[in-house]
């Protein structure tokens, strides 16, 4: 779990060490920079609030703009980061984008990089956070996301069955899955107190296709109903090779599909700068009274 107090404190603590190495990395001084982009939501308050504190005096001391960024924007366009040299197919406009973080599923049409809609998103738990509480029931460490994936790939995926709950539309629903994965514990544990270190694979494996499944079966219904072809993953549940596969098997019904590397799926700089180079581009920014926000539309 991340308790909000300590994680605004870490932010605190680290927020300089941190800009000045990215500097050093990229090999530049802040004298050479053009704009500060920040976060300014969804997320948590406490840590927002260091970053915008801290771009509004940057941008101030230095004397130049201030771009605010939406997280999840910054998710779906860290799919236009080229690195030098690298020379990858982007997605065409329009196209469609499975946000999966652990705070947010949504379907998303992006018409151009700053005009997105939302199709779908869930009723009640992320796709994250449905993968950190089925970890936390078996007793894994949080996050359990990437835990559960890396049992997976050892287990059989067909041999436990747990419930898709319905969810309208391009709406998805995963509180109702948590719910039947506790019971199912219990009621094997009750039984067999061993039942979860000596099934752990063929568990998370089961409980992985059943969250991709849902997944998949929501983005094939967008397709089909949008006609649109283009197909990426953004977000930290991104890194889950079960979705990966998933969303690669698109190819084989004519879509195109962009999933991001690994460093660019889970939260990351660089995807909130290249929101921010978008908005930089148009002129779009912020001014020094901007507060962050803990929810936060496109
Ligand atoms: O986007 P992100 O880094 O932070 C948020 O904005 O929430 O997403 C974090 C979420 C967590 O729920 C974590 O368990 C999940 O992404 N995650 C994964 C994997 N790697 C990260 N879930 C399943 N499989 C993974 N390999
Ligand atoms: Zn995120």
């Amino acid at each position: 779990m991340v308790v909000p107090e300590l994680a605004s404190r870490a932010h605190q603590q680290k927020i300089i060490p941190v800009v000045e190495e990215a500097l050093r990395q990229a090999n530049i001084t802040k004298n050479e920079l053009q704009a500060i982009a920040f976060t300014r939501g969804p997320g948590l308050i406490g840590a927002l609030l260091v970053g915008v504190s801290f771009a509004k005096a940057m941008a101030l001391g230095l004397n130049i703009p201030l771009v605010d960024v939406n997280h999840m924007q910054g998710h779906v366009l860290a799919h236009f980061i080229r690195k030098p040299g690298e020379d990858k197919d982007m997605p065409a406009l329009p196209f469609l984008c499975l946000t999966v973080s652990g705070g947010h599923t949504q379907i998303v049409r992006i018409n151009s990089p700053l005009q997105m809609e939302i199709l779908g998103e869930t009723n009640d738990d992320a796709a994250g956070e449905a993968f950190d509480k089925s970890a936390k029931i078996l007793g894994l460490p949080y996050p359990g996301g990437p835990l559960i994936d890396k049992y997976a790939a050892q287990g059989n995926p067909d041999r436990f069955k747990f419930p898709n709950p319905y969810a309208e539309g391009l709406n998805f629903s995963f509180s109702g899955l948590k719910t039947a994965i506790l019971y199912f514990i219990r009621d094997n544990v009750k039984n067999d107190p061993s039942f979860i270190e000596n099934n752990l694979n063929d568990i998370c494996a089961s409980i992985q296709k059943t969250i991709v499944d849902i997944l998949m079966k929501k983005i094939r219904l967008a397709i089909e109903q949008t006609g649109i072809k283009d197909i990426a993953i953004a977000g930290g549940v991104s890194a889950n090779s079960g979705l990966r596969n998933g969303i690669k098997s698109l190819e084989k019904e004519g879509c195109r599909v962009f999933i991001p590397a690994f460093e660019f799926c889970t939260d990351n700089a660089a995807m909130i700068a290249m929101a921010g180079y978008f908005k930089f581009l148009e002129g779009d920014f912020a001014s020094q009274d901007v507060t962050p926000l803990a929810r936060m539309h496109f």
